[in-house]
């Protein structure tokens, strides 16, 4: 489906909608209706099942939102977190650099100074995107954050996070007392960061306020040991540097075995095959749709040593889109926090020796990944539109339906009831034909409706039975309503990984 499309049919199902829509929106703000907030959650829910699932001393926190000035001077934030910026003088709109240069470079300008931006477009003629003026700006570097008055005396700054990941570092001396000293150590955070992107678009591709899922990896470079025999076999679909500077895009499958042979750490590639596992088997985005887009030192984050951005091709965008990415960032966050704090965050594990530790962070975009499940899991088929989520990821997994609401409606409503009591959620509907029931909860991902009849009732409390519906297949069977939780809650519980 076309971006527009996919857009308007998740904003009539009441996925999501413009933030102040009544006001005309808000650039970059979207606000999650109740099918929305719940895929989110199931999203959020599988993320920590898989990534926090991969070692006993793996946490989840929740750390503040807003970080004081001297939290983003020292991590380089206040410094480095821009974006070049270019202004129509004739219009007025603001562009990201890279719009600008679009048709002339299409890989982006990662790593080119304000003056190589300007460069181009003079030597290119360029125009504005949207009036055809060639009176463009000189590019500046515009910083992303959001700037905070902080306290009533208007003295002191703060800053909305734009990144989760400034949470677990600072946590990071408090949680090395609060777990068992020792490294490994992973601190995950799912929550909210904000920039005050130049140009939001795409909907849910360039928010102003967004939701991430971080793992950040504390660990000894001398001695992070993986259980690398669980990953050698898997092969991954990379585009590394050199063949993208052979000028091709479509990646090739490698051997992880043979990653590591071509000088990447063990312990990177692990985690990159569990993160192209996590897209491949828990999302399920299909294997041939994925690409591991190796960065180069140019165009990686300021931060990092080694990364890899996940990519995966969306029919709505046109193209590969950035979901996630695995990033080698070196003692860099822990070396500027000891330098911005005073507090040496260097730690001695027990029977070792004192260290600054190095961060391997593995990070996740969760509203980028719910348009991707949207855009590749939902569907027309035939006459019916039906959203193909993985059950533990649709927002209402069980439908529960009376075929006669005024005769069965109280049995399916305690039906609805018992099943909600075992932890499994249900939306209950009687309204319109059983075909117009189906064909809602399809829309919405449903993957199993219940359907209470005559011979439901009529079989007595002990032998009940209902029509269990399956989403994907249609196919119906009858199932004692006894045996329903039993039956369905394997399904609707998110795959983990073996724990190390
Ligand atoms: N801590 C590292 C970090 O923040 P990033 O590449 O800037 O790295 C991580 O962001 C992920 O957050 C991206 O892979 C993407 O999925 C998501 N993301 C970044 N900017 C976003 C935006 N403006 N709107 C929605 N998602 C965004």
């Amino acid at each position: 489906m076309k971006s527009d499309e996919l857009f308007a049919l998740l904003r009539r199902r009441g996925v999501l909608w413009p933030s102040a829509e009544i006001y005309g929106g808000a650039q970059g703000l979207y606000d999650y209706g109740p099918l929305g907030a719940a895929l989110k959650r199931r999203v959020e829910e599988a993320w920590a099942a898989w990534f926090v699932g991969l070692s006993h001393d793996y946490y989840l926190i929740q750390p503040a939102e807003i970080l004081p000035e001297a939290v983003v001077r020292a991590s380089g934030h206040l410094e480095n977190f821009t974006d070049p910026e270019i202004t129509c003088e004739n219009c007025h709109t603001a562009f990201r650099a890279e719009t600008i240069l679009e048709k002339v470079r299409p890989e982006g300008v990662d790593g080119l100074l304000p003056t190589q931006i300007a460069e181009i477009v003079n030597s290119h003629h360029l125009k504005c995107p949207n009036c055809g003026s060639p009176a463009l700006s000189v590019p500046r570097a515009f910083n992303l954050m959001f700037a905070l008055d902080f306290g009533v005396s208007g003295k002191e700054r703060a800053y909305l996070a734009p990144e989760t990941a400034q949470g677990s570092y600072l946590s990071f001396a408090r949680m090395w007392d609060v777990g068992r000293r020792a490294l490994p150590l992973g601190v995950a955070v799912i929550g909210k960061a904000y920039r005050n992107e130049i140009a939001p678009r795409q909907v849910l591709f360039r928010m102003r306020s967004f939701t991430q899922a971080e793992l950040q990896i504390f660990f000894d470079p001398a001695h992070f040991l993986v259980p690398f025999e669980r990953a050698r076999d898997e092969k991954l679909p990379v585009l590394r540097v050199p063949r993208r500077e052979a000028g091709q895009e479509s990646p090739e499958w490698v051997g992880a075995a043979e990653l590591v042979a071509s000088g990447l750490p063990e312990f990177y590639v692990y985690h990159l095959v569990h993160v192209f596992r996590f897209f491949r088997d828990v999302l399920r985005y299909p294997a041939e749709r994925i690409r591991l887009f190796e960065k180069s030192d140019q165009e990686r984050a300021f931060y990092n040593r080694i990364q890899f951005d996940v990519e995966v091709h969306l029919e709505s965008l046109n193209g590969f889109k950035e979901l996630g990415a695995v990033h080698y960032r070196g003692d860099y966050d822990l070396g500027r926090h000891s330098e911005g704090s005073g507090r040496d965050l260097s730690v001695t594990p027990t029977g070792g020796s004192k260290l600054l530790p190095h961060v391997l962070e593995l990070t996740f975009g969760v509203d980028r990944n719910v348009w991707g499940l949207a855009d590749t899991h939902l569907a027309k088929d035939g006459e019916r539109t039906v959203w193909r989520l993985p059950p533990y990821l649709a927002p209402v997994p069980v439908g529960v339906f009376p075929l006669i609401a005024k005769e069965q409606a109280p049995y399916a409503l305690a039906l609805a009831d018992t099943l909600a009591a075992a932890g499994v959620r249900t939306q209950y509907d009687d309204a319109g034909t059983i075909g117009k029931r189906y064909a809602r909860m399809d829309e919405a991902g449903t993957p199993y409706c219940l359907t209470v009849d005559g011979p439901t009732v009529a079989d007595g409390p002990e032998h009940d039975t209902v029509t269990l519906r399956d989403r994907d297949s249609k196919a119906q069977e009858r199932v004692r309503a006894a045996d329903l939780v039993a039956r369905l809650r394997p399904a609707l519980e998110p795959p983990r990984p073996a724990r190390s």
